[in-house]
């Protein structure tokens, strides 16, 4: 299955959003206040030429981590019919790239409790705090020094 992945403008990540993340959004409104900010940019992961995994990766510092230089992943979802093929480690391999480029130090994300076993398997760390937010549910916090 040939994946690839690319860098794509914030309004094409709304219908995996709204399949994966955020059915109960009643309004259509599918962006985040930080969709445009210059910072933020957006992975896509494009199989025969349909969106099928979606990664928002935009400039945030966390106080609970220390380097100045920090990026937060947000809205990671792949396509249910496409899960567990590797999508989503591809948008995420790529969002570090970029990042790496540009002498970021860490990444973090707020990550739904089910989506834990997959930030581990590309390294991140947790912290063991539960918190919960609203309309979604039990997250905790992940993190990777880059
Ligand atoms: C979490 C999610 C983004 C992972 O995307 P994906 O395309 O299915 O992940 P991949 O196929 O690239 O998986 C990469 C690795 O993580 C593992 N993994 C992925 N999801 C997993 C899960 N739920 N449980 C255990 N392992 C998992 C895979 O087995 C794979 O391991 P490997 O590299 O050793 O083979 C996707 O399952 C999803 O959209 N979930 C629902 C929405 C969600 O929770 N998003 C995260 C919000 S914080």
């Amino acid at each position: 299955m040939k994946i690839v992945t690319k860098i794509i403008k914030s309004n094409l990540t709304h219908d995996i959003r709204k399949e994966i993340l955020w059915p109960h959004i009643t309004n259509n409104d599918y962006t985040l206040p930080i969709d445009n900010d210059k910072d933020t940019f957006h992975v896509g992961a494009y199989y025969l030429n349909n969106i099928i995994s979606i990664g928002t990766f935009t400039k945030q510092k966390n106080k609970l981590f220390k380097p100045t230089s920090q990026y937060r992943l947000r809205a990671m979802a792949t396509s249910e019919k496409y899960q567990k093929k590797g999508a989503g480690k591809l948008v995420f391999l790529k969002g570090l790239e970029v990042l790496k480029r540009n002498e970021i130090e860490l990444i973090w994300c707020d990550s739904r409790i089910n989506a834990i076993p997959f930030y581990k398997s590309l390294k991140m760390n947790c912290i063991n705090k539960i918190y919960h937010i609203k309309n979604i549910g039990p997250h905790k916090t992940m993190y990777l020094s880059i």
